[in-house]
């Protein structure tokens, strides 16, 4: 886990972004910040930025809340494991999943074969604040959103812990956490 705090030189970043030649694909969290990080780095990259969540609702033409209440968890885990699988098929570009998708053992399969996963972590006073600002997630609806938060966090941390490389996302600049993925990745590759 790299997180020192400090940031790369563009210099750096050009010569990271050189050595990725695979789809990173940024798992965790609802509310951890997967979305905004993930649009940053791409244009940090010179890369394509994908947002699942985007992706599925475009395919599906509704938003996530309406599949949920229409058809349902299952049938939205099998839409975002197809479309996923098509995002993956891509050479390079930053991908944000929606927070389950990698709890899906065909998806988490999938995106380790041919992606790179980072697990983008926060405590759960982090992700409690950050959720607040939206509340168009369907899991959070029916009950207490800290509540939620922590017990999903829990069940799902066996599954996030399979990615490869493991980033806490702290309150400051992007620019920090984008500095300590693409350092872990430079490591790992
Ligand atoms: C979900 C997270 C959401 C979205 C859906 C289900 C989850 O994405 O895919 O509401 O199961 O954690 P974000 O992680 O982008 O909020």
């Amino acid at each position: 886990m790299t997180n020192d705090g400090s940031t790369l030189s563009d210099i750096e970043i050009a010569r990271i972004a050189e050595r990725i030649d695979r789809p990173v694909v940024l798992v965790g969290m609802m509310g951890v910040g997967k979305s905004s990080v993930g649009r940053r780095m791409a244009t940090m990259l010179h890369v394509p930025f994908v947002d699942a969540d985007d992706a599925i609702e475009e395919a599906a033409k509704m938003p996530i809340s309406e599949i949920f209440e229409h058809y349902g968890e299952a049938s939205f885990r099998d839409g975002e494991r197809r479309v996923i699988a098509r995002l993956m098929e891509g050479a390079k570009g930053v991908i944000a999943t929606g927070g389950g998708a990698f709890c899906d053992p065909e998806t988490r399969a999938l995106i380790l074969d041919k992606g790179i996963a980072v697990w983008l972590d926060a405590d759960v006073d982090t992700l409690v604040d950050r959720v607040s600002r939206k509340d168009t997630r369907p899991l959070l609806r029916n009950g207490n959103p800290r509540e939620i938060l922590t017990r999903l966090r829990a069940e799902r941390e066996p599954a996030y812990s399979q990615a490869p490389i493991h980033i806490i996302s702290k309150t400051g600049p992007h620019q920090v956490t984008i500095s300590n993925i693409l350092q872990a990745i430079d490591s790992w590759l």
